[in-house]
């Protein structure tokens, strides 16, 4: 049985988000904390956003104290925040983890439980307070997922899953995203590319998700190159429409093996999310192959992939696709790269199987599997090294 349940409205387009103050105005909200990060307001990304929300007589407040994998911590902090100035309403501004702070700090500001213990599906028994979120990077999708995650204080990343989590409205503005660097353009929309893959091949059906997963996986083969390259507004706004689109297909139909094996890497290396992600795809694809080979022949074809005779090869064509990408885009070879210690292997192999994206990977998987992916991506083997 599938379900498709999407309570957020999306605008979407070149300025939207000066339309932010009547946002919030017709949430009947007075007081608004802005979360966000110090990138974000250095770029000046804030400016326009706070006169609109001025302009509206809608006051503001800022916490900007998010950190990259926002920790217990760092959502308690803006909780407290939130409450000590009297607001009644949430704005995101910035990436994933800005996102995802204010989901988490919405959650809090309605529950009376720790963060923690809303871990899993549906454990967040209150609604959040109004929630607008306005993406600056092109990977997270976090503006339209039902999904927040907080690093514990044993380095494990819990997911808290909640339609509350959901935000009212989601403003996607590409001329947000044109400072962004092109390592993060890279990083951000190879994340985004591992949420379509896995929504798409994983063992959950969803001819919705699918859907969304196919487009998303086409609009990112096409526009990531020109967007990573700079100066592309019309490649960015296809990567920023790409990003929710694929977090729109995740929400539905959640992930896999990839974000299983990634979350341990950021949570216990600091590998930034889209990064260790990356590196990891072509592995988890190549390894994957043989439990979905139609569904990797999918993503062959969306990322453009023609004339290859048969599933397998055409399947294959996609992994090695995925390879010349993240060589284009410049994305670190392999885990030893960016300071990952092979001493960590236990403990991530051990966090891997406590995500539940484990069980609907589209290959059945053991701790001795993982630990083989772990060691090939450590040291830069081959990707294809599961199907050659
Ligand atoms: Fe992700």
């Amino acid at each position: 049985m599938s379900s498709i349940h999407l309570p957020v409205r999306i605008e979407f387009g070149l300025d939207s988000s000066i339309t932010i103050g009547s946002e919030f105005r017709s949430l009947k909200c007075s007081k608004v904390m802005v979360v966000s990060d110090k990138g974000v307001i250095n770029a000046g990304l804030l400016d326009k956003i706070l006169k609109s929300l001025a302009d509206a007589k809608v006051e503001s407040v800022l916490y900007d104290n998010v950190v990259p994998d926002p920790d217990v911590k760092c959502v308690e902090q803006a909780r407290d925040f939130y409450i000590s100035e009297r607001c009644d309403g949430i704005l995101a501004v910035g990436g994933g983890s800005s996102i995802d702070t204010a989901k988490a700090a919405g959650a809090l500001i309605t529950n009376s439980e720790p963060i923690v213990s809303m871990g899993g599906m549906g454990k967040v028994k209150n609604p959040l307070p109004p929630l607008i979120a306005i993406p600056t990077t092109c990977g997270t999708g976090s503006e339209v997922t039902n999904v927040t995650v907080v690093t514990d204080e044993y380095h494990f990343k819990v997911p808290i899953i909640s339609p509350y989590l959901i935000p009212k409205v989601a403003v996607l503005d590409p001329n947000l995203l044109t400072s962004l660097p092109p390592s993060l353009v890279a990083a951000t929309g190879m994340d985004a590319l591992t949420h379509a893959i896995e929504a798409l091949t994983n063992k959950l059906e969803n001819w919705y998700a699918d859907m969304c997963a196919i487009k998303a996986i086409e609009m990112i083969g096409k526009a990531i190159r020109p967007a990573a390259a700079g100066g592309n507004v019309k490649a960015l706004s296809e990567m920023l429409y790409a990003s929710t689109l694929a977090g729109i297909s995740f929400t539905l139909s959640r992930l896999g093996l990839v974000h299983a094996m990634s979350h341990p890497i950021s949570g216990f290396a600091g590998v930034p999310h889209g990064v260790a992600n990356a590196i990891l795809l072509p592995y988890v694809m190549s390894f994957n192959l043989v439990g979905n080979p139609e569904g990797y022949a999918l993503v062959a074809k969306a990322l453009g992939i023609v004339g290859r005779s048969g599933v397998l090869e055409t399947a294959k064509a996609g992994v090695e696709e995925v390879i010349g990408l993240n060589h284009q885009l410049g994305i670190p070879k392999s885990f030893k790269d960016v300071g990952v210690k092979e001493n960590l292997f236990p403990q991530m192999i051990t966090d891997t199987f406590k995500s539940g994206n484990v069980a609907i990977n589209p290959r059945r998987v053991s701790e001795k599997d993982v630990e083989i992916i772990y060691q090939a991506s450590f040291a830069g083997d081959s990707p294809l090294l599961f199907i050659e």
